[in-house]
């Protein structure tokens, strides 16, 4: 086929419209293992970073500050040759949960603050030692400590790269003594996970878990990864009625469908929506659980119920806690009391996420219409398609025609 010069512009222009529509849009807003690979001299800093899937957590999170140290500053470090889940400790410690620009930091109110860091958002840290102390000093310095060494150790050197207000890259001089972050810490196996859940507001659930055979299987799937959703207490002390009415072994299953066999941190679980199986899932019963976002809330469905994760209780490989905002009801064991299906909308519209006032069965502390209507196993589709018809693209959609529309005039 011969094309003129303007056809050849026209094609030029399909082909570039579809690959916009295409290729993945970029879904995180920074990427710290990228930022740093420009400078050579924090490839150490980098490299543990990603060895102890901190990196992960920093491209999740925004309104950041990264303290990066240099190569040779890590070496003091390196030289303790400690596990690498105190090394992750350590290095957490150096991730502040707010935006410090150079600006800010030469800028703080009174002269001195306490920083929330990654550290304290584990879980793991003891009383304050997840806190870093920024002091102004004399003769335009900013000082660092951690807190529970109690001092300061290191100053500010440069601003690596600022993308305000998502993530601040700093160097400092070195990294912050800390005696908590360095202290020996046991490996997952050993981790007390109802004692985690117990002092982050799930101990109604923890104290249940304990009481039951399904605290071992949770015990024994930690090593080869696991993931719980724990219902909150408010949800899950409303729900103890319905509980105590349940079977031995429905009330095992139904604590075991909160477990789910694999580590899935808070990006896979956005990244990876569909069906998931879970503790209690066997051959013939399927008690599989359906991971959906909404944006960046991720939402967990079954057909009785949706509950979304309200935070992240503990992430560390291979054990991640979320804490839900209700109770997961499987089909297996709440579908005999349902109303009756209602048959699905023939067209749904974006209106569909309405309320329906023949919901049964919703553990009480329920946000207003939140939810969406699943109930029974043909709603569970109508959720979905209410869903999609919410991210409808219009402009997209409109491109697409376009382009196929030119392709068609070129051929
Ligand atoms: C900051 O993060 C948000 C949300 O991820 C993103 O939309 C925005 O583009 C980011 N800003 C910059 C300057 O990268
Ligand atoms: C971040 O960047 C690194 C290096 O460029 C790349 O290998 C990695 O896949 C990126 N991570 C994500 C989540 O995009
Ligand atoms: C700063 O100091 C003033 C006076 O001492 C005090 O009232 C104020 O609360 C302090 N602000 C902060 C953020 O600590
Ligand atoms: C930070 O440390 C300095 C020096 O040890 C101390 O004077 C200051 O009170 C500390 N700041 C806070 C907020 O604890
Ligand atoms: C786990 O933590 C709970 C609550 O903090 C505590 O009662 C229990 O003794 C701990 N179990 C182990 C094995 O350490
Ligand atoms: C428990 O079961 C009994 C008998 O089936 C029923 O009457 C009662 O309403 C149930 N209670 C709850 C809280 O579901």
């Amino acid at each position: 086929m011969q094309l003129t010069p303007a056809a050849t512009v026209a094609a030029a222009a399909v082909v570039f419209s579809l690959a916009l529509i295409l290729l993945p849009s970029p879904s995180e807003a920074h990427n710290i293992t990228k930022i740093l690979a420009e400078f050579p001299e924090f490839s150490t800093f980098n490299h543990f970073l990603t060895t102890t899937h901190l990196a992960n957590d920093i491209n999740n999170r925004e309104t950041i500050t990264v303290c990066a140290v240099d190569n040779a500053g890590m070496a003091d470090l390196l030289g303790k040759h400690l596990s690498i889940f105190a090394l992750k400790n350590v290095l957490s410690l150096h991730v502040l949960l707010d935006y410090f620009g150079a600006k800010k930091l030469h800028d703080i109110t009174n002269g001195t603050a306490l920083a929330a860091t990654m550290y304290q958002a584990t879980g793991s840290a003891p009383g304050s030692s997840g806190f870093v102390n920024i002091t102004d000093l004399k003769g335009g310095k900013v000082g660092f400590g951690a807190v529970d060494n109690g001092g300061i150790d290191a100053t500010f050197v440069k601003s690596v790269k600022e993308i305000p207000y998502n993530i601040s890259v700093i160097q400092i001089s070195k990294i912050l003594p800390s005696p908590d972050a360095e202290a020996p810490t046991p490996g997952p196996s050993q981790m007390n996970i109802t004692g985690i859940m117990s002092a982050h507001g799930c101990k109604v659930f923890a104290e249940t878990l304990l009481a039951s055979p399904a605290e071992q299987t949770f015990d024994s799937s930690v090593d080869g990864g696991l993931t719980i959703f724990c219902p909150g207490d408010a949800a899950m002390k409303s729900f103890l009625p319905k509980f105590k009415n349940l079977t031995a072994d429905g009330k095992q299953s139904l604590l075991e469908f909160h477990g789910v066999p694999i580590y899935e941190p808070e990006s896979s679980l956005k990244s990876n929506n569909g069906p998931i199986n879970t503790l209690a899932t066997d051959g013939a019963k399927k008690f599989g659980l359906v991971v959906q976002n909404d944006g960046q809330q991720v939402t967990l469905k079954t057909p009785v119920v949706t509950a979304r994760i309200t935070s992240t209780i503990f992430d560390e490989q291979p054990l991640a806690i979320f804490e839900l905002d209700k109770v997961l009801l499987p089909r297996e064991l709440f579908k005999g009391s349902l109303a009756p299906t209602p048959a699905p909308a023939p067209a749904p519209e974006p209106v569909a996420d309405a309320p329906e006032p023949s919901k049964k069965h919703k553990s009480p502390p329920a946000p207003p219409a939140a939810d969406s209507p699943a109930d029974g196993p043909a709603a569970d589709q109508t959720a979905a398609d209410s869903n999609g018809a919410v991210r409808f693209d219009g402009g997209r959609f409109a491109t697409v025609c376009f382009s196929l529309w030119l392709i068609i005039l070129l051929l």
